[in-house]
């Protein structure tokens, strides 16, 4: 047997110590017959073996005898093996999916993007500048996301996506480690799929070792162990390896200029620093960065995206953490010029905040809007109709349709899928986005009845800045994403005016006559032809924003953006939602003229002849604010309008006044008869009394279901 021959050195080894005779002699005297009983059988799987495992023995009798002796501890240490097997097991497995994660292609594309040549445009040309910092503004819905999706995916650009709908951090602490590992794998995806970034792979160690020295530090003293100055920290690591990205010259195969090493054209010159290096002025520019075009390549440019930003507030309750990292967006974009920064946000007081925080003044904001008329046309014909049945197409109008839902993508594809699951039978104002926008409209205007009531009683003077009436006590409460911690940090700034917020009450400061006029003003009727009212457009007035908080109190105005009955628009959208003409123009006519009717529905393309309605825009622009309702073009609209949050709330405006009108004749009376007819119509709805209560019965009463019957 193999084991015999090292038995017998292991004891002439051992003897001579035995034959010396020592002090240590009752010790001494054991190894000859222990070595009997010991084992080359590591103690533990995972163990090395020794490395006399040569001097083998006796089959592992002292482990038997051990098991004999304590089988509690080795039934324990059989269990913890076991433990241990099956954790690198599912190490193993999730190391190997993790592997498999497509990390770039989580953002991708919207599937069947209806292409918005302005808008897409506008977007590319903020990222083909030097590095900015750019707020995309434009209501819920209207496409923002979309967007950047189409236009972020493409090769040019490589994206850090924050989407804060679903943001996974609460604290500190998770905003680190988000932010961390988003880094880390921005880095890790360069280093795998760009030929010669390999290297870069050490960049998203660097996050991930400053990740796990955290996790070990809030594993000792909890949470609070992170500061801002860990996310300051973070900051600054990703500027120096952003850096580091733009100074580095991969690796050319089968060039002669260049070895293994880093070697930028001017890295070695330049020593790092901001600015050493900047980043290239357009993805092509980036591409040719290098020295040999065509072999290496392209530098993708970074993009720091974070859609719903106007939740970062809410989630960051730290100001000072706020501040840090707005501040080091800037640095990455103004003044390293590393990458974009890019925030959308369907909140018009976002902006308001970033200019409290004085970031405002770096930013370019692009604001969207809703697809125009032509756009929708073609919509109709190219997306829509092709998904609708056959026999149930003709029971669809473009312009009723168009009418009703403007150029908002979403509320057209929602109403055709239902219009399809309701065999065809779907009038608009049986609509699921007409019966919300209805009730909207009616609660508020029910719930603000008895502040409205008190004031055509008392005869108040209009309204002036400044001038605060009191809120309603039982109004349609508006609710807010926001907690009562960053209440105090963001909704105080979600006033233009700085003027602070409605006392902390959630409860609107707007009455029932003041929303009434704003919707009056807000849809015009339209002059009758030939004794029909005029279909198939839609007027897009707006209010004109500081005019009318000098008129009714900023409060008041807010309360009417906050409750979602208004949009606050800053600045024109890129596409404009205007009818022009070629003399600049606004341009209304009856749907017969343009529109061919095929069967029932309207099939009228853009005129390819015609330029499309964004090359216009510009010139547009004069001619367009203020022109319809007869407002002067001498620039005192240039500021920021107020429009219905979506063209079916401009349609249920006008439903709404429609009820109004026929109660109490309110288009043709003077004002403040009207405000005392109005008054007198509400508080019969709520059986002749004013009281709150009866108001707060009734608004619980107005579900869905009541409104459905309309
Ligand atoms: N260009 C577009 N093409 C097709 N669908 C669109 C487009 N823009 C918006 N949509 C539709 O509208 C929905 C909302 O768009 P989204 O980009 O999420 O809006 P936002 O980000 O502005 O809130 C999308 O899920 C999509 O169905
Ligand atoms: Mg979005």
């Amino acid at each position: 047997m193999e084991g015999t021959a090292p038995v017998s050195s292991t004891r002439q080894k051992t003897t001579p110590g035995r034959g010396a005779g020592s002090s240590r002699s009752r010790k001494a005297l054991v190894p000859p017959v222990a070595w009997i009983f010991r084992t080359n059988i590591p103690l533990r799987r995972g163990m090395p073996l020794p490395k006399n495992a040569q001097r083998r023995n006796f089959f592992g009798i002292g482990e038997v005898l051990s098991v004999l002796a304590n089988p509690g501890e080795t039934l324990k240490s059989l269990t913890e093996a076991r433990k241990s097997l099956e954790d690198a097991r599912r190490e193993i497995k999730e190391t190997k999916e993790r592997s498999q994660l497509r990390t770039t292609h989580t953002f991708a594309p919207l599937p069947g993007f209806f292409a918005r040549p302005a808008e897409v445009q506008a977007v590319e040309r903020a990222l083909s500048g030097t590095p900015s910092f750019t707020v995309l503004i434009g209501a819920s819905s209207v496409g923002k996301t979309a967007l950047l999706r189409e236009v972020l995916s493409r090769d040019a650009y490589h994206v850090l996506h924050f989407d804060l709908r679903i943001a996974g951090f609460a604290d500190l602490g998770s905003l680190y480690g988000s932010l961390s590992r988003q880094m880390e794998t921005y880095f890790e995806t360069l280093s795998e799929n760009v030929e010669g970034y390999e290297d870069f792979v050490k960049e998203a160690w660097g996050f991930k070792h400053d990740r796990l020295g955290m996790e070990k530090l809030v594993e000792a003293h909890g949470p609070n162990i992170v500061k801002t100055s860990d996310i300051a920290r973070l900051m600054e690591l990703f500027q120096s390896s952003l850096l580091r990205y733009w100074q580095f010259d991969p690796k050319v195969p089968d060039s002669t200029e260049t070895s293994g090493e880093v070697k930028g054209d001017d890295a070695p010159e330049r020593a790092p620093g901001p600015s050493s290096k900047p980043i290239p002025s357009s993805p092509e520019k980036a591409g040719s960065s290098n020295k040999s075009e065509g072999d290496r390549p392209k530098k993708k440019i970074p993009v720091f995206f974070i859609d719903e930003a106007h939740k970062l507030p809410a989630l960051i309750h730290s100001t000072e953490t706020m501040k840090c990292l707005l501040d080091a967006m800037l640095v990455l974009t103004k003044q390293d010029r590393l990458c974009h920064v890019i925030h959308a946000t369907s909140d018009g007081f976002y902006q308001s905040w970033l200019r409290k925080l004085n970031i405002m003044q770096h930013c370019k904001l692009i604001s969207i809007g809703d697809c125009s008329r032509e756009e929708m046309k073609v919509f109709f014909r190219e997306r829509l109709l092709p998904s609708i049945p056959e026999t149930m197409r003709n029971g669809l109008d473009f312009d009723t349709i168009y009418e009703a839902f403007g150029g908002k993508l979403v509320h057209w594809t929602d109403y055709a899928t239902d219009y399809v699951n309701a065999g065809g039978d779907l009038p608009v104002k049986r609509s699921s986005h007409f019966i919300q926008a209805y009730t909207l409209l009616h609660l508020h205007l029910v719930n603000s009845v008895d502040s409205d009531f008190a004031t055509v009683e008392e005869k108040p003077k209009p309204k002036r800045r400044g001038s605060s009436r009191k809120p309603s006590k039982h109004g349609f409460q508006i609710y807010s994403p926001l907690t009562a911690e960053t209440m105090v940090n963001y909704d105080e700034t979600r006033s233009v005016s700085d003027a602070g917020s409605s006392e902390g009450s959630n409860a609107p400061s707007f009455t029932t006559s003041q929303l009434l006029d704003i919707m009056r003003r807000l849809v015009v009727p339209l002059p009758s032809v030939n004794g029909h009212e005029r279909a198939g457009r839609n007027r897009h007035e707006y209010i004109p924003y500081f005019p009318l908080c000098r008129e009714l109190g900023v409060h008041a105005v807010d309360d009417m953006v906050r409750a979602r009955i208004l949009e606050l628009r800053w600045m024109d959208t890129v596409t404009p939602e205007w009818e022009v003409d070629d003399a600049n123009n606004i341009h209304i006519t009856p749907a017969s003229e343009d529109t061919h009717s095929d069967g029932g529905h309207a099939a009228a393309a853009a005129s390819s002849s015609s330029p499309p309605a964004w090359h216009t825009h510009l010139q547009v622009q004069d001619s367009v604010l203020g022109s319809e309702s007869g407002r002067p073009t001498n620039g005192v609209d240039a500021g920021p309008k107020l429009v219905p949050l979506t063209p079916i709330v401009r349609f249920a405006m006008r439903e709404v006044l429609k009820e109004y009108e026929m109660e109490c004749d309110y288009f043709f009376v003077d004002r403040e008869v009207a405000d005392t007819a109005r008054g007198r119509a509400a508080g019969g709805k709520t059986s002749g009394s004013v009281k709150g209560d009866d108001v707060s019965d009734y608004a619980s009463a107005a579900s869905l279901s009541d409104v459905y019957e309309y």
